[in-house]
């Protein structure tokens, strides 16, 4: 598999570009927060949407000024949203370290997440960045509305198919479609263009979003975070939908009861896995993932042919590949 260093090389001097307004743009007089971004700085991500920011943007023209800000502001809008996210799936670890809610308690978190995300939205007026704030900030509105449909769906326990498609479209291929969209936008007013990036970006955030979902309930994984989350917060992810679907009445009452009462059970929740794997809950959710990836780069296909969309297909794939 290539990695993503490889898979970066072409940008590299564009990326130190967009890491230096980043860490500019997170600085803070006051010593609590100012502390607690050097620690957000220290751990980077995988930084994937920033790449498919300027991926979008030497596609269609010349990466420039206005595309590192796009880089910088999603970047900034993502690592708010996880500072919030881990807050409210009560998760203690990110990126292979303790979380920020963790460390400093939800109250702080919340505060920091609000700064990171009011960054994101200045540094776009401080330059005039109309456009790139406008798809920016309907990305948060999603997300937002994403996370609390989630939350709703785990009060009830009743989400189908269809909905968890609207929750992880909402909620990450929201930002995935904006961080194209932004680097589109950036070097070209061709509304056309956009929406195509657009589009591409949703597609890959989808089957994103699904990999994230089956790491969590593989134990073991790399992905710096723990994993058995999402049960035992209640989050019906697709194999745990997939296998209900495949149930019998008697049969989900079980299931839905772990998931309900004994989430934090571990001989039950590794019952409950198996019986995922068994009805091929994985297999569907992989196969359902890469049905998403194929239409992003169907519609990536039909772009000019550059190195900036080469490797903008080999990040694409590599998401379905990856090992964190
Ligand atoms: C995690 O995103 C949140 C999801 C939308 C699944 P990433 O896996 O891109 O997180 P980092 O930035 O690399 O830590
Ligand atoms: C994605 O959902 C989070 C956001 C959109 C912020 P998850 O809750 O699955 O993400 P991780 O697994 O905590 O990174
Ligand atoms: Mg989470
Ligand atoms: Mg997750």
């Amino acid at each position: 598999m290539v990695s993503l260093k490889e898979i970066k090389a072409p940008i590299a001097e564009d990326f130190k570009a967009f890491r230096k307004i980043f860490r500019e743009t997170v600085r803070s007089k006051v010593p609590l927060l100012d502390l607690i971004m050097r620690y957000i700085l220290k751990t980077k991500g995988k930084q994937m949407r920033p790449m498919f920011v300027m991926y979008s943007a030497g596609i269609l023209g010349n990466i420039n000024e206005a595309t590192y800000r796009a880089a910088t502001m999603i970047e900034l809008m993502h690592t708010a949203t996880l500072v919030h996210d881990d807050v409210v799936d009560d998760s203690f670890q990110r990126r292979g370290r303790f979380s920020i809610n963790y460390l400093w308690k939800n109250k702080i978190a919340v505060l920091a997440g609000d700064f990171l995300l009011s960054r994101g939205m200045l540094l776009a007026l401080e330059n005039k960045d109309y456009h790139l704030l406008e798809i920016i900030s309907k990305a948060v509105k999603d997300m937002s509305e994403g996370e609390l449909l989630q939350l709703e769906k785990a009060r009830k326990l009743d989400i189908s198919e269809e909905v968890y498609y609207e929750i992880i479209r909402k909620k990450t291929a929201s930002l995935l479609a904006s961080s194209m969209a932004t680097g589109a936008a950036s070097v070209t007013d061709d509304e056309e263009q956009v929406k195509k990036m657009h589009s591409i970006g949703e597609n890959a955030g989808m089957a994103f979003q699904i990999k994230d979902d089956l790491f969590d309930l593989q134990a073991g994984n790399d992905s710096g975070k723990p994993t058995g989350v999402d049960i035992k917060e209640k989050k019906m992810t697709l194999p745990l939908i997939y296998l209900l679907q495949q149930s019998s009445r008697s049969e989900k009452r079980k299931i839905i009861n772990i998931v309900k009462n004994d989430n934090e059970n571990p001989e039950k929740v590794n019952w409950l896995i198996q019986q995922i794997k068994q009805s091929g809950g994985f297999d569907y959710s992989i196969k359902k993932m890469q049905e998403f990836n194929n239409r992003a780069i169907e519609i990536l296909d039909s772009l000019p042919d550059n190195i900036y969309r080469q490797n903008m297909k080999k990040l694409i794939n590599y998401n379905i590949e990856r090992k964190k």
